[in-house]
């Protein structure tokens, strides 16, 4: 059978794209990674495609100042060159507009670090230490045209300690960002995701309902 083929859209240093990597390598995630498309030239991210061999594009956004939806004309054009069945933000720092999920319906992806609906935005990590949450962790939704706002696929949740710095709870955050965005990936290749309303449903999902934590 034809392996799903996403297209990963980076700006940095790009950990996630190496969790997807690792992930594919070891198995447990069994997609085609097509193409890998950052804004910025010196993206970590783009080297370490180019170091596994995944093509790896820059397409800058000078020239596109005040045209948004053109920048994203272009990813589109980008990503269809590469067959691109699902798209998955990993750190991609530009607001993606309706031209790019017209061409995607219900299938571009984003992992952000907390607990949406919970501290959306950036420096979200500062939020939560300043609003003094016991918890926090990081969410695999699906894209829609508001912020951080598109149904929930999956969250992970870790503790917020006394003396969590936003460097200390990033990284136990990132820890479980590498783990699920694969997870989300993988139920979407294998056709287990549903949307109902703002609600998805994976099928075959664990029972946890007896599950609970506390802290402290
Ligand atoms: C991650 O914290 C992710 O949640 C957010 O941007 C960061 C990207 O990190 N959307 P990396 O480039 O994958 O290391």
């Amino acid at each position: 059978m034809n392996k799903l083929r996403i297209g990963v859209l980076v700006s940095g240093r790009g950990s996630n794209l190496q969790a997807i990597i690792d992930n594919i390598a070891q198995g447990s995630l069994s997609v085609e990674l097509a193409v890998v498309i950052s804004d910025q030239a010196d993206a970590f991210a783009l080297e370490r495609a180019r170091t596994h061999g995944i093509p790896a594009v820059h397409v800058s956004a000078k020239g596109y100042r005040g045209r948004r939806d053109d920048y994203d004309a272009t990813l589109v054009q980008e990503l269809r060159k590469h067959r691109v069945e699902l798209v998955v933000l990993a750190g991609f720092m530009r607001i993606i507009t309706p031209t790019l999920l017209k061409a995607f319906p219900r299938q571009v992806l984003n992992i952000h670090p907390a607990l949406l609906p919970s501290f959306p935005g950036l420096h979200v990590q500062k939020a939560a230490l300043e609003h003094g949450v016991k918890f926090s962790g990081c969410t695999v939704h699906f894209v829609d045209e508001g912020m951080d706002t598109g149904p929930i696929i999956i969250q992970a949740v870790v503790p917020v300690l006394d003396n969590d710095t936003e460097d200390t709870l990033s990284a136990r955050i990132l820890k479980q960002e590498h783990k699920i965005y694969s997870r989300a990936i993988q139920f979407f290749a294998e056709g287990r995701l549903r949307v109902e309303g703002r609600t998805v449903r994976v099928s075959g999902g664990a029972d946890k309902s007896g599950e609970y934590l506390t802290n402290p």
